[in-house]
């Protein structure tokens, strides 16, 4: 599919007035997506676990003006409260959307948000944030023309969410979710993320992810000015080329249930997502101390007990530990023991594999 499948020929049915609501999750990703070209195509192809718990609610109330207005018209709220510091953000995303979705200016939207997880958690909302509002703009799109199919009611909403924030097109559906061209997965796209189409073995139907909260700080760096500095990165074609193979060795990881190269794979993808970051230039570090006392932890722990855990990270210093369910309570009872001391007044998450967006 092509940008032009999604913009819509004509709608067959009117709709005055509505109101729809969505949970979206977050997601994590395995193989990591840093690095982007113009219009929000990435630079590689990436692969997210679909979190269940830290998810946003969206309800968008809708209503049609007598004329199309010649600017955007919406009232925003945060967990009940106006928000107009959020508002310039979400006018950026309707501007990148309006080809797309020709009604938007024909109505007045009151968009409620909120999220399972505190806003200063230090945790990104912008992928289930901008998938959820995607989605009940696409579910008024349906209403206008309810011919459209599933598949492409979740394709659309998916290359609507990815305008807003990229990793957001991998929070539509779940279990695992891969967006990004990538010449050894069929359907593979840049423009939308694609449920993972090969042979998932068992062990990664309910892998767990605990989220250690290890600073809850405003984010150093926005991921936008991230994704920035790999244009002129001296090596960015060999991080591109290697998120290339990771996938591919991911295949046989995920049918076979290796956990040893799976294990090898998110750790590394972790570890080179922050080297870019030390190596790009201007350079930063967004691990802190805690996060390093984790990770060392958590191959002590590996070695002497002989289970599954790892840990991935994001754009922050919070630790990502991922592990089997099997193995849920020896790494809870060492997340408690040992790592808790780690986390920011204590606090984590508990989270596992979701199976995707929700309307409510
Ligand atoms: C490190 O999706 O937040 O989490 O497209 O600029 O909104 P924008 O970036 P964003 O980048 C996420 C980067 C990451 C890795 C990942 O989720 O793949």
């Amino acid at each position: 599919m092509t940008e032009k499948d999604f913009i819509p020929v004509a709608y067959t049915n009117d709709k005055a007035t509505g109101v729809v609501s969505y949970k979206a999750p977050s997601n994590i990703a395995l193989v990591k997506y840093w690095g982007k070209k113009d219009h929000q195509i990435p630079a590689n192809p990436s692969i997210s676990f679909t979190l269940d718990h830290c998810a946003t609610t969206t309800e968008v109330a809708y209503s049609k003006l007598e004329q199309a207005a010649g600017d955007f018209s919406f009232d925003l709220f945060f967990e009940g409260k106006s928000k107009e510091d959020f508002k310039p953000k979400i006018k950026t995303f309707l501007n990148r959307i309006e080809g797309y979705l020709p009604f938007l200016k024909s109505y007045h939207f009151i968009i409620r948000t909120s999220n399972s997880f505190p806003h200063s958690s230090g945790i990104a909302s912008s992928a289930s944030g901008m998938s959820a509002l995607a989605l009940c703009l696409m579910d008024l799109e349906r209403e206008l023309n309810p011919g459209m199919t599933d598949e492409y009611f979740n394709k659309k909403a998916s290359f609507l969410a990815r305008l807003g924030s990229g990793s957001a097109c991998r929070s539509i559906e779940g279990d695992i979710i891969q967006w990004g061209n990538h010449k050894e997965t069929q359907g593979s796209s840049d423009l939308y993320g694609i449920k993972y189409p090969y042979e998932v073995h068992e062990v990664f139907k309910d892998f767990q992810d605990t989220i250690l909260l290890v600073d809850k700080g405003q984010k150093q760096v926005s991921s936008s000015v991230g994704h920035n500095l790999m244009h002129d990165h001296p090596f960015a074609s060999r991080r591109f080329a290697q998120a290339h193979e990771n996938l591919f060795k991911l295949q046989s990881v995920f049918e076979e249930g290796n956990l040893t190269e799976f294990i090898k794979i998110v750790e590394s993808e972790a570890l080179t997502l922050h080297a870019m970051m030390m190596t790009s230039m201007p350079y930063f570090i967004l691990m802190k101390p805690n996060t390093l006392e984790i990770i060392n932890k958590i191959w002590s722990f590996r070695e002497a007990s002989n289970t599954h855990i790892c840990f991935t990270l994001d754009a922050g210093a919070n630790v990502h530990v991922l592990y089997p369910a099997k193995e849920k309570d020896l790494v809870i009872q060492f997340i408690k023991d040992e790592l808790v001391a780690y986390c920011e007044n204590g606090q984590y998450i508990c989270d596992k594999i979701g199976y995707g967006a929700r309307k409510l």
